[in-house]
């Protein structure tokens, strides 16, 4: 998103404290000296994917200044994949610390600080406030505290064990409820929901996954490739229950919203994230489910910037502002921003990608596969071919079932806004590469 998409889109929605202040002259030849000052002391809130690689960027670019890390978890900086993955397989299984704690300190001569939740920020003061009561000022703020999970309310404080799958501590727990063997009812069908549902299924426990759409994985994937991972759980003995919810507990187990009741030792959520409010609630910058942000990942205040799940952008393939809730968008977006943050401008537009592991299958999704007609590549029967998703002559999006090199063209076709006709595509001769010239 441009600086003009970025400031429409805000007026649109009627932001409070920035609109008011733009018309402030004097506040703007403020903030313009604010920012052309030297830049001494960057704070990364958020100790995740996002905040950890920006930290790497800045040092890497030359950034000589001071940079905290401030973590709301007990470990360093760690990339989530794995944690519905690898994780839940197999108990030898490292958690993929992006740096060991030490080499944060040692090696780039950043502070990290572990189990520092902010729960307070001051624009005005340029400073961050922690829970236990430490204040810590800044010359650029970025905010990378990502996501969380949505909470299931029916079932918050009914007596059956309710877990979530978000951190290491909630990978390490799960682990031991599937080796126990346990009855699990899991609530989403997406790709939390389907990944802890592959590990159950392997080691042998009962699984009933309970998805309120008419399929699974509604919000990235057509239907013919839901329908090969209903059928491929199917054939390890995962059920499915779709239209429905968890409405509450019933003598053994769980009770839905059509009146199934399905015995359970432990119920696993899986319904989706939320940013994590606190930091843009206290400075004031509109919530729109998520922080907006441009291309360069600047928010509605200058001396602040966002990346990671937490950032709303600019999604061409869209048509939107969308947030981003991936490894690869954790990864590559904030060390753009990192780059920005110390006078660099240097755009963001890479399409969402990300992958899942279910099985035998690998299945990656590039761009947006909604609400657009789909051309099959090969042959579906294969259980190796790809769809890509077009709009008029447009190609938004692709989804590639175990043929990771098409997807790797593919990836490329879409961020070079190449335009191959639907006939080309539709033959399973055709190189991509040919698009790309
Ligand atoms: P999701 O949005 O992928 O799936 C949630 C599913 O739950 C949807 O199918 C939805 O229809 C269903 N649902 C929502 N409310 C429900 C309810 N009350 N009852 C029953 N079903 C309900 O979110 P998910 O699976 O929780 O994943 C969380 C985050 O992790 C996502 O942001 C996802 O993108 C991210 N992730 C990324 C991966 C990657 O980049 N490789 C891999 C795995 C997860």
């Amino acid at each position: 998103m441009n600086g003009t998409v970025l400031r429409v889109l805000l007026k649109r929605l009627g932001s409070t404290g920035w609109q008011e202040r733009r018309g402030d002259q004097h506040r703007v030849r403020e903030r313009k000296r604010k920012l052309t000052a030297p830049i001494d002391n960057i704070v990364i809130a958020g100790a995740g994917q996002a905040g950890g690689r920006a930290a790497e960027a800045l040092r890497a670019r030359g950034f000589q200044g001071a940079i905290t890390i401030l973590g709301e978890e007990s470990h360093p900086p760690y990339e989530r994949p794995q944690l519905s993955k690898a994780l839940l397989h197999s108990a030898d299984a490292p958690v993929a610390y992006i740096k060991q704690a030490r080499d944060w300190s040692d090696v780039l001569n950043v502070r990290l600080e572990t189990g520092a939740e902010v729960t307070d920020c001051d624009a005005g003061r340029r400073t961050v406030s922690t829970a236990d009561g430490r204040t810590f000022a800044f010359d650029r703020l970025l905010i990378a505290t990502g996501t969380r999970p949505r909470r299931l309310a029916a079932l918050e404080n009914s007596g059956i064990e309710i877990q979530y799958l978000r951190n290491v501590e909630d990978a390490l727990r799960f682990r031991q409820s599937v080796q126990r063997q346990s009855r699990i009812v899991i609530v989403g069908g997406g790709v939390i929901g389907l990944e802890a549902a592959c590990a159950a299924a392997k080691n042998g426990c009962t699984v009933t996954v309970i998805e309120s759409e008419a399929r699974l994985l509604a919000r990235a994937f057509p239907a013919i490739v839901s329908d090969i991972v209903a059928a491929r759980h199917r054939s390890h003995g995962v059920t499915f229950v779709f239209g429905a919810t968890v409405t509450g507990t019933a003598p053994n187990g769980v009770r839905l919203s059509n009146d199934l009741e399905i015995e359970a030792d432990l119920v696993l959520v899986g319904i989706g994230v939320e940013p994590v409010p606190t930091v843009a609630e206290r400075l004031g910058l509109p919530s729109m489910g998520g922080i907006a942000v441009d291309a360069c990942g600047r928010t509605a205040a200058p001396e602040i910037f966002c990346a990671g799940d937490a950032a709303l952008q600019w999604s061409r393939c869209h048509g939107r502002a969308i947030r981003v809730e991936t490894w690869a968008n954790a990864q590559n977006q904030s060390i753009s921003v990192a780059a920005n943050m110390i006078g660099e401008a240097r755009e963001y537009n890479d399409p969402p990608w990300f992958w899942t592991d279910q099985y035998d299958l690998n299945i990656q999704v590039a761009g947006d596969m909604l609400d657009a007609e789909h051309v099959v590549r090969g042959d579906e029967r294969s259980g190796k071919f790809s769809v890509v998703a077009m709009r008029g002559s447009e190609v938004v999006g692709a989804l590639s079932v175990n043929a990771a090199k098409e997807m790797a063209l593919l990836k490329r076709v879409i961020a070079a806004n190449a335009r191959p006709s639907r006939a080309d595509l539709e033959s399973p001769a055709y190189d991509l590469r040919t698009a790309l010239k």
